[in-house]
């Protein structure tokens, strides 16, 4: 099979589709769980990549749903730069609230504060009408003893885990997605975006049926009255936070650029460093209409 066929509507599950010969010689991919996620080691992001390594590295995340870039001692250039094959940047509706100018959005916690972003199970923005695809994150400062680790579900396969009847329930029905949190946590005001998504979404790259509904946006099952609803969504909720089988839970290195793909995974940030420092710079990207 030819690697180079592969992006497009083809689920990637081939290992050919990630081969590494003749587009990176020096390269090492291990697994970081069974089920889902990779690292790879010995690719340089500090200049840019070829067509045909871009092509390759979409198919690595469409494959793996979480990928760390290990060794990236690169600046914002790089980092946008190496974005910029994935998608446009995202800007995110409370950007200018935390003085974010450029695509790229510093993450810290530190003494001062008493949360960290990210720390409820969701993927990113669902409440907007086409959300984010991918998310990069690289921490530049880690806390003195560990901590401040991500938590990952892969979502795909959470719903591949379902019984069938649930499956065939799930697929008719629909979910609204609110920024109600940003309202709620930070006092955001104005337009800020909501949505409704199939509660079962298929990938748009691999094809596969994802469970798309997530604790931070997903506010109601449209076609059940408010209690089916609450008790469907409850369940769904818990199933994502309490099951190890599909998680992996990611241990920070140095100069790590960690990517994941917010169509078939969810996450969560563990706050457990204060009154330590993490500082990380995130690039989140979509893909904006065409028509
Ligand atoms: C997030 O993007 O939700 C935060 C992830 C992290 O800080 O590990």
């Amino acid at each position: 099979m030819n690697k180079m066929n592969l992006e497009i509507g083809t689920p990637p599950v081939d290992e050919d589709a990630i081969a590494l010969e003749g587009v990176f010689e020096e390269a090492r991919i291990e697994r970081l769980s069974p089920v889902f996620g990779a690292s790879i080691t010995g690719v340089d992001l500090s200049r840019p990549l070829t067509a045909e390594q871009q092509v390759w590295f979409r198919n690595f995340l469409t494959r793996y749903k979480v990928i760390a870039i290990r060794d990236q001692d690169i600046g914002h250039e790089a980092l946008e730069r190496f974005a910029s094959y994935f998608g446009e940047p995202y800007t995110h509706p409370m950007a200018a609230a935390v003085g974010q100018t450029s695509a790229v959005n510093e993450l810290r916690a530190d003494e001062k504060s008493t949360a960290a972003f990210g720390e409820t199970w969701h993927a990113d923005m669902t409440s907007e009408e086409s959300p984010p695809t991918v998310t990069m994150l690289r921490l530049a400062v880690l806390p003195p003893h560990g901590g401040g680790d991500t938590l990952f579900a892969d979502t795909v396969t959470a719903y591949e885990r379902l019984s069938a009847p649930l499956k065939a329930f799930l697929g008719g029905l629909t979910a609204r997605h609110n920024s109600g949190i940003f309202s709620e946590k930070y006092g955001a005001s104005g337009n800020l975006p909501e949505a409704i998504h199939p509660v079962i979404k298929n990938h748009p790259i691999s094809g596969l049926p994802t469970l798309f509904v997530n604790t931070r946006f997903t506010k109601s099952i449209v076609e059940l009255g408010q209690g089916e609803s609450r008790a469907v969504l409850e369940y769904l909720f818990h199933y994502i936070a309490e099951t190890p089988d599909f998680q992996l839970r990611f241990r920070w290195s140095k100069d790590t650029l960690l990517v994941w793909d917010n169509r078939s995974t969810q996450h969560c940030a563990i706050f457990d460093y204060w009154p330590h420092t993490r500082v990380g710079y995130r690039v989140t990207l979509y893909e904006p209409k065409t028509a």
